[in-house]
């Protein structure tokens, strides 16, 4: 018997990668047979901050209908994929602060024995890939969380190069938002790996 997995990809991007990101997983957890949720957090930034930075006024337009993620999303899922820009080698404050809205229902054991996994974009090339994702897996461990990272399970992983979870290199100029096929690859090899473990744990629990 096939067990169908839920799985919710929440995100804060600013100006776009992480929305790229957040969409190539997605297509490929269902093309591997999960549902899917698609949702961005809350912006927090004021109005003036937003519109001081065009591409991310944009990307904020563009993006306007999306939901935005609620704790129902997190009691749904049996995995979660979280993205997030990094922000001085850490994770946004406005994914941090959805975080601070789980305590209900972690309270409840409602974020433990699920499956995790991340993703982050930096502005330089080393910026904190893998400081943000271990930031982001803090938290998974506080959750009681199972957090399956991709590691080097794939040869694009010996491309892309970071074992903690896929992340890119988002360097300013017109092609900011846009990422590659490297990065491409990487996240749609990590969503599949995460649906095919939660399908497997799920199975292990129904057994
Ligand atoms: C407050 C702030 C802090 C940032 N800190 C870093 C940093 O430490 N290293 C870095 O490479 N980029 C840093 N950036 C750049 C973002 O990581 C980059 O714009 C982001 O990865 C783009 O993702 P997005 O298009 O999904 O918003 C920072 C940006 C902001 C606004």
């Amino acid at each position: 018997m096939t067990h169908l997995v839920n799985l919710a990809v929440i995100y804060y991007s600013a100006t776009g990668t992480g929305t790229r990101i957040a969409t190539e997983m997605a297509q490929a957890a269902e093309a591997a047979g999960a549902r899917v949720r698609v949702r961005k957090v809350a912006e927090l930034a004021p109005r003036s901050a937003i519109d001081a930075n065009p591409a991310w006024a944009a990307h904020h337009a563009a993006t306007a209908d999306m939901p935005v993620s609620t704790t129902e999303d997190l009691a749904w899922a049996d995995a979660v994929i979280f993205g997030s820009p990094t922000r001085f080698g850490n994770i946004s404050s406005q994914l941090k602060q959805f975080f601070d809205t789980l305590s209900p229902l972690w309270q409840q054991g409602g974020l433990a024995d699920k499956v995790y996994s991340g993703f982050t974009s930096t502005a330089t090339l080393h910026g904190g890939h893998e400081s943000t994702l271990l930031a982001l897996y803090n938290s998974i461990h506080h959750f009681g969380g199972i957090i399956v990272p991709p590691g080097y399970t794939d040869p694009i992983k010996f491309v892309d190069g970071n074992p903690y979870g896929t992340s890119h290199h988002a360097a300013p100029g017109p092609d900011l938002g846009s990422i590659g096929d490297d990065t491409r690859n990487a996240a749609r090899h990590q969503a599949e790996r995460t649906v095919r473990i939660a399908r497997a744990l799920k199975a292990g629990h129904a057994a």
